[in-house]
């Protein structure tokens, strides 16, 4: 029987850029999801992003645009980066569309007049007087009340490690204005999550009656049952305005709490999908009756940090309000990067983007990724120097390498016509061939990806050690050993045929090419690995599949993402964007904070088209003037003439020259670089300089006379 999925991967914040620990969790979710369609599984995959709260608003205000103009930025560059890495969704959306207020309201209207689970009583917080706004913990500071450590956020202190509340900060202040924060009490609504207790206990700790757990983790379910032995409180789920959110029903300048509309967003965006002609059934993946009917599940991958979200207030909201619950929630570890956390002073808090715009495949990730990963909640490390060995060792050295070797024979001796593979010729040092696929596909669907990726090369190494004994090269050249050769080399096809849909789930695109090259479209399908091709099945030419990783890219990449505000002097000086306070996020990385963007020229750059260049507007500017920038260590503020128009531009190199040596010089300025407001005011263009990438000195590009303010550099 099909199983009919709808599945989802966390809803990243709509204020920060996709980074390598999130794609943990969309690989994973991504390769789990193609498993099952190859299987002939129905799987609806939805995300969208998560754009409601007080960082956001912040965010945008800071940035001097609204927070529709934020979002709307943001989530654009979320797609881009999910489709770079092949994360497929049915459908991107967005939690402030009105797909998805519409089932707030009807999830809390629910909750309030059937369930009557809503509660009102005041809550005293702290407030800034400044700017009129509650502060969340997060944007409080002061000193530790344990042990007096300074600027110390308002939950937890990072020298001494003990929480708190943030009323109980000595000498608290707001990190958004700096004023000293009142306290001050206003009615906040509430979900009683402690009444749900009697669904959520067997919910989330007995197994059902078909064997399955809704927590198939037992670490998962052990976690929950600490939460309901120190006792499930209300939930405040209401925020006073200024809020960017929905506002709540009947309840004038109260806003739901952005974790209250989150999850809710799967549903919402999962609507637009069922909107579109021969969209699946809304109801049958959201009806309690209806669900069970239809046999559908509502499957959530989630990081390990969010796991009382999704395990306790999502299924207690669903349920009491007359939705039907999640099926499974499968929880993963962290990301480590060299076995410590992501370090923007490293260069290890890497972005999806530096790694797409540095031409790496993406596909070598996934398949990191992919060997990692097992069931457990365990974190994960991605050791780069690891990583460029295996890559390249598993993919290129073993898998590629089979048909790389083959594939020339067949097309050059025989018209890329294949012989005969008798299906019962399948090496004897392996498991027979339906039982493996079968033992791989376990794995998969168990997310043990891990294990899958061992027998996949298991498989690999047996069929290159079956090329080398054979060594196709040679019977090419001995005469009478046409036949052999043939047969050989359609047979390391066929075990190379059995691999690409194997790894097709972690390797799409590959996989699409090792089809294309083989000319077999059924290669979709999971079951096309049972059997070989038919004898006379033609292929095409062999064109050449994956790529090495150079462990000097990896190093590129690694400086791209570097901290440009460590010493390391930045090789271009590009205006450095604005700095920024405190990170202001609950549990996501701030977005570009200095260093986010490319810092140092790469010791080996992607190589880039003409196209590609003619896109950058180099130009001959003039200094008009230099200043000196208040309170900025490196920066000089420069106004230079480019013959049409004046530009201000902020510039690294306060170091290596005065204003005064700068004035009326000639320098190369970027002239289409998008303007970046900055703390001192916006920064329109860049100069360019040499420099080496570990810093020294800074170097201005000179020009022979001539050159005039205005004329394009090429
Ligand atoms: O932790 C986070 O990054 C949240 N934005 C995840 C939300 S997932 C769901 F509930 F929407
Ligand atoms: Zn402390």
């Amino acid at each position: 029987m099909p199983r009919r999925l709808l599945v989802t991967s966390a809803l990243p914040y709509a204020n920060g850029a996709i980074h390598l620990g999130h794609l943990v969790e969309y690989i994973q979710t991504d390769i789990w999801v193609r498993f099952q369609r190859m299987r002939g599984h129905e799987v609806h995959y939805v995300c969208a992003d998560d754009t409601h709260g007080t960082a956001i608003m912040l965010r945008a205000e800071k940035e001097g645009i609204t927070p529709e103009q934020l979002i709307a930025r943001v989530r654009d560059e979320h797609m881009h980066d999910f489709a770079g890495f092949h994360v497929g969704f049915d459908h991107y959306g967005s939690t402030h569309d009105a797909q998805t207020r519409a089932v707030v309201e009807d999830i809390y209207r629910k909750l309030r007049d059937d369930a009557k689970l809503i509660t009102t009583r005041p809550v005293e917080q702290f407030f800034d007087p400044v700017k009129s706004l509650f502060l969340p913990d997060r944007f409080i500071k002061g000193t530790c009340p344990k042990c007096g450590a300074k600027n110390q956020y308002g939950d937890a202190c990072e020298v001494c490690g003990s929480t708190y509340n943030p009323t109980d900060l000595i000498d608290p202040y707001s990190t958004v204005s700096g004023a000293t924060p009142v306290r001050r009490s206003s009615e906040h609504w509430f979900f009683q999550l402690g009444r749900c207790e009697a669904f959520l206990r067997p919910f989330t700790q007995d197994v059902r009656a078909d064997g399955t757990w809704f927590l198939e983790q037992p670490e998962a379910r052990n976690k929950i049952r600490e939460w309901f032995d120190a006792g499930l409180a209300d939930w405040d789920i209401s925020r006073d305005a200024p809020y960017f959110g929905f506002e709540i029903p009947d309840a004038p300048g109260k806003y739901f709490y952005v974790w209250l509309d989150a999850p809710i967003g799967y549903l919402g965006s999962f609507r637009h999908l069922c909107d579109r002609d021969g969209g699946p059934d809304f109801a049958d993946f959201t009806d309690p009756q209806r669900a069970q009917a239809a046999g559908t599940e509502l499957v959530h991958f989630i990081g390990k940090d969010i796991l009382y979200f999704h395990a306790l207030f999502w299924p207690a909201t669903l349920h009491f309000a007359g939705y039907r619950p999640p099926t499974h929630v499968y929880a993963h570890g962290f990301l480590t990067v060299n076995g410590e956390k992501m370090s923007k002073s490293r260069g290890t808090f890497i972005t999806a983007r530096s790694w797409l715009d540095l031409g790496l495949d993406p596909e070598w990730l996934r398949y990191y990724y992919a060997a990692k990963l097992n069931a457990s909640m365990e974190d994960i490390d991605l050791n780069l120097d690891d990583f460029v060995a295996r890559v390249n060792s598993d993919l290129v050295g073993k898998f590629v390498n089979i048909a790389s070797r083959s594939a020339k024979f067949v097309v050059e001796r025989f018209d890329g016509v294949l012989a005969d593979v008798p299906a019962s010729q399948w090496p004897d040092d392996l498991p027979p061939r339906t039982e493996l696929l079968e033992q791989i596909a376990r794995h998969y669907d168990a997310r043990d990806f891990g294990k899958a990726m061992r027998d996949i090369m298991a498989v690999a190494d047996t069929f290159n050690a079956q090329v080398d004994r054979v060594a196709p090269w040679v019977l090419a050249k001995a005469p009478g050993e046409a036949v052999r050769l043939h047969q050989a080399c359609s047979q390391f096809l066929d075990g190379f045929r059995f691999l690409a849909v194997a790894l097709s789930p972690v390797l799409p695109a590959l996989a699409a090419r090792a089809g294309a090259f083989l000319n077999d479209p059924s290669m979709q399908r999971w079951e096309a690995a049972e059997r070989p091709l038919p004898a006379g099945h033609r292929i095409n030419t062999y064109e050449h599949l994956m790529t090495r990783v150079d462990p000097k890219r990896i190093a590129a990449l690694v400086d791209a993402n570097r901290d440009n505000l460590q010493p390391a002097a930045p090789a271009a000086v590009a205006a450095p964007s604005t700095p920024e306070p405190a990170v202001v996020t609950d549990t996501a990385p701030a977005t570009p904070v200095p260093g986010d963007a490319p810092s140092a020229v790469a010791p080996v750059a992607p190589t880039i088209s003409i196209d590609d260049f003619a896109k950058i507007d180099l130009r001959v500017a003039r200094v008009a003037e230099a200043h000196a920038v208040d309170g900025a260590d490196k920066l000089v503020k420069l106004i230079l003439d480019v013959g049409s128009e004046q530009r201000q531009v902020f510039a690294g190199i306060k170091a290596h020259y005065t204003p005064e040596a700068l004035v009326g010089r000639h320098v190369v300025m970027v002239a289409n670089l998008a303007p970046r407001k900055m703390r001192f005011g916006e920064s329109q263009g860049m100069v360019l300089a040499a420099s080496f990438d570990g810093g020294g000195g800074v170097f201005l590009l000179d020009l022979d006379p001539g050159a005039a303010p205005g004329m394009r550099v090429k």
